[in-house]
């Protein structure tokens, strides 16, 4: 894994090499969530600044477009699924309960960088109404009961 100096070193050679095509920002943008796995706040600067354009064009770039996310995902990734069937079955207090539990407001990673909360559409596994995801393992026939002892072992994984 190259550390933090070499990503931005990647980037800067990336912006060196696409600053004087017309419309390099996308393709920057794209890069850098290559090199970074998101685009935060200090790496918008470093574009902005490579490219001779405002931070607030960057930022505006990076938060319409769906494929870039603005910080670092946590290591479990939890989708709970908001699609018809697990709706009636209760998914929103699922992941009402997640929520509190995480300390976290959908879309965001808990503090310890451990979680990230999403709110997906169907998951393909109505049967298993309400269901969740936690990276690859899915979670069905959920209770907000189930959340604390399915976290509590992911809290011990590290
Ligand atoms: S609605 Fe949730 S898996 Fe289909």
């Amino acid at each position: 894994m190259p550390d933090m100096k070499e990503k931005f070193d990647q980037l800067q050679q990336v912006i060196a090499e696409l600053k004087d095509q017309p419309g390099a920002l996308m393709p920057v943008l794209q890069k850098a969530q290559g090199i970074f796995g998101c685009v935060p706040m200090d790496v918008q600067k470093v574009i902005a600044e490579g490219l001779g354009v405002t931070l607030s064009e960057v930022y505006g770039v990076a938060t319409f477009y769906a494929q870039f996310t603005l910080e670092p995902a946590g290591k479990y990734i939890i989708s709970v699924c908001m699609g018809t069937a697990c709706y009636v079955k209760g998914s929103q207090k699922v992941l009402d309960k997640l929520s509190e539990e995480l300390k976290v407001p959908v879309g965001k990673t808990s503090a310890d960088g451990l979680f990230t909360l999403n709110a997906t559409r169907c998951l393909g596994a109505c049967g298993l109404a309400p269901v969740m995801t936690v990276n690859e393992e899915v979670y069905g026939r959920l209770t907000p009961e189930d959340i604390p002892g399915i976290i509590a072992k992911y809290r011990e994984l590290g």
